[in-house]
């Protein structure tokens, strides 16, 4: 019997990826959500996690004198709930080197980009403007550098004749509902790990792309 994961999700917004984990759970999945947690009062997600029984916590950061100060009791808060792993899930804030450190090896973002393509904002706007053919999403464990940590998986999605950000975006979501649940379990059921080599999965490196999914379907 592999022993379960527990993670805590931290999310600001609508929280379609936390649904996405949630609907992953089940007695063959290792991984518990333990607690989510939001930085807005208002983020819809707070209700998914709600309707799902899953404990929530609001941390408003506009109430703290720093960054500092907010990351310090975000780490109070999670650590409560003594997670393995903790997961970003369209957190909106910047994290303090202090607070990526703490949680070194068991961090994981989702970015809505082919990394390390497109940092930051407006990436789908950024790929029509390039032109890609492709675009596409990433799971990787966070780092200090700003969405620059290793990659754990990717999902690849095309881009299409007329596509505009909005269309492109709900392809990519497709994409990030089926990698996001697949990492976090990978790293439940022990298969992923962080170590000095990078990041492997069952004992093998994953290229610097991380694994890379591509049979998607185009529209929900
Ligand atoms: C996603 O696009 C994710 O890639 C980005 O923030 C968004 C969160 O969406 N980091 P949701 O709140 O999970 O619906």
């Amino acid at each position: 019997m592999v022993q379960p994961c527990n993670v805590v999700v931290l999310i600001s917004g609508s929280g379609s990826n936390l649904q996405a984990l949630i609907d992953s759970l089940g007695e063959d999945n290792p991984a518990r959500i333990c607690a989510v947690i939001s930085n807005r009062a208002d983020a819809y997600g707070l209700t998914r996690a709600q309707n799902a029984g899953i404990a929530t916590a609001v941390l408003d950061h506009k109430t703290f004198a720093g960054r500092e100060a907010f990351d310090a009791a975000l780490i109070e808060a999670i650590d409560a709930h003594q997670p393995d792993l903790v997961v970003l899930a369209g957190f909106m804030r910047i994290l303090t080197p202090g607070f990526v450190q703490h949680y070194a090896g068991r961090l994981f973002n989702i970015h809505p980009s082919l990394l390390p393509k497109y940092k930051g904002m407006h990436t789908h706007q950024r790929a029509l403007e390039a032109g890609d053919a492709e675009h596409g999403c990433s799971v990787h464990f966070v780092t200090e550098e700003l969405d620059g940590g290793p990659l754990v998986v990717q999902a690849v999605v095309p881009v299409q004749p007329g596509d505009s950000a909005e269309t492109l975006a709900s392809r990519v979501q497709i994409g990030e509902h089926r990698i996001y649940p697949l990492a976090v379990r990978w790293f439940a059921e022990g298969r992923l790990r962080l170590t000095s080599r990078g990041v492997e999965l069952d004992g093998t490196p994953l290229p610097a792309s991380g694994q890379q999914i591509r049979d998607l379907p185009l529209s929900h």
